[in-house]
């Protein structure tokens, strides 16, 4: 189960600068945030509010779905996601997390060249599956690399390409789900009210995890575990980082998981942060530029790079661990002669190694006067994952409650897209193409 270490927050005493007084602050916010989490529920009733990810883990029809067509699947060995932002960052920290092994997914979020042929060099057509994810159907950066791979099924297999191409996206809306009805493609959907970044738990996560061999009912079970203990988990640790951004002058959450296979969830976490937060209006829609810099990072990789500036550089960072109670697999160091000087690591495993890196990072920036709590998850299974991903969901919008903003838009980023668009003569997009071109 998620739990919140949250002592030490009191001492990071700095100057005149006083640490988070925990329980009396916890108390006189409590009413707040219930009020914040029953409008939460409320507003969820509403498709515009683009809640729908509060409801996605009591989804079990899409879920059948998915099971099923993973199972009619099992003629694939590798899976390439084609997806970018929320259509990629959220099922690739899973699979990374959870590192199953019944096929080997790629995701590929971005648009250089080289490691695109390089892909497609080791790649057998014949048991490959394309699964192509878009929210909108219409991103640029997934839609070129769909005509790619579409091109190269075909030349390799004729007519069968079809059975080698699925979508995930819009239920109805979209060129995506266009051409995978007049093409009969398998296609699964996004649920209308459910934004890109909080989509890892429908079919934009099911799907490829399901595939790759992950206990996904599993992962849906933690996530309902979360939804059942969002207030007393996820609004607290909201209320802390707000609290140390506008009340103790930290607008920069750092967050570090130790464990290699954890640092996706933590290039989630930024983009979950940076696009919902990140505001200039707030819901009155005045001007407030409000949002912390999220920043992810890698216990104990940087250790030795990030920590200097974590310890002693400027007094504007919190850090938020994410640490395991169990590794799952572990490996004994083995005791080697003419190696004493390792002796005291005899005997001992890697993952107690990364605990005492862990806690030798907590107290060194606790010394410091440098606020951190952890986030604590038994192992890195199905179910941990599930809860602390919808526990991540909620911690951003009880924030959005906080600072008062949309967290479940993202204009800025649209708008590059629209720009984009101009640039490279999309139809209906012509004429501010035009004007930029004149403008350059
Ligand atoms: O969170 C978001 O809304 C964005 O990061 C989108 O997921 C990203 O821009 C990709 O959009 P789409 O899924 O429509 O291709």
């Amino acid at each position: 189960m998620l739990e919140l270490q949250l002592e030490g927050l009191e001492s990071t005493r700095v100057g005149s600068e006083s640490g988070l007084e925990l329980d009396s602050e916890l108390r006189a916010w409590e009413p707040s945030l219930r009020a914040h989490h029953q409008a939460l529920l409320e507003r969820a009733k509403d498709p515009a509010a683009m809640l729908g990810w509060i409801g996605v883990p009591e989804d079990t029809e899409a879920l059948r779905a998915v099971r099923r067509y993973a199972e009619g699947a099992a003629w694939a060995r590798d899976v390439v996601v084609l997806g970018i932002g929320g259509s990629a960052l959220p099922a690739r920290g899973l699979y990374e997390a959870l590192a199953p092994t019944a096929k080997t997914l790629h995701f590929l979020d971005h648009t250089d060249p080289l490691p695109v042929w390089r892909l497609l060099g080791q790649l057998a057509p014949e048991t490959t599956l394309v699964v192509a994810v878009s929210k909108s159907g219409s991103t640029a950066e997934t839609a070129a690399l769909l005509l790619v791979f579409r091109r190269w099924l075909e030349d390799a297999l004729g007519e069968d390409w079809r059975r080698h191409l699925a979508v995930v996206t819009d239920p109805e809306k979209g060129p995506l789900r266009a051409y995978a009805g007049n093409e009969g493609l398998a296609a699964f959907a996004i649920p209308p009210d459910v934004g890109g970044r909080f989509s890892a738990l429908t079919p934009v996560g099911t799907l490829p995890l399901a595939l790759a061999g992950a206990d996904v009912e599993k992962l849906l079970m933690g996530a309902r575990r979360a939804n059942r203990r969002a207030l007393e988990t996820a609004a607290k640790s909201a209320l802390v980082l707000y609290l140390l951004d506008r009340y103790r002058k930290k607008p920069v959450h750092v967050f570090m998981p130790y464990g290699r296979r954890l640092f996706g969830v933590a290039q989630w976490f930024a983009q979950l942060h940076a696009e919902s937060l990140g505001k200039a209006r707030n819901l009155e829609g005045s001007r407030v530029h409000a949002g912390p810099t999220p920043l992810a990072a890698l216990g104990p990789t940087d250790q030795h790079s990030l920590l200097q500036l974590l310890r002693e550089g400027p007094f504007d960072k919190a850090v938020v661990f994410l640490r395991m109670r169990e590794p799952g697999e572990d490996l004994t160091l083995p005791a080697i002669t003419g190696l004493e000087a390792f002796e005291y690591l005899f005997g001992k495993t890697l993952f107690t190694l990364q605990e005492a890196e862990a806690e030798g990072t907590r107290r060194a920036l606790l010394e410091a006067g440098r606020p951190s709590f952890t986030l604590w998850i038994d192992r890195a299974d199905a179910e941990s994952l599930g809860e602390l991903y919808q526990f991540l969901m909620w911690q951003t919008a009880f924030l959005g409650a906080l600072y008062g903003v949309n967290a479940f838009d993202q204009p800025g980023v649209e708008l590059a897209k629209v720009y984009a668009y101009a640039l490279l003569g999309r139809k209906g997009y012509e004429e501010m193409g035009k004007r930029l071109k004149e403008e350059a």
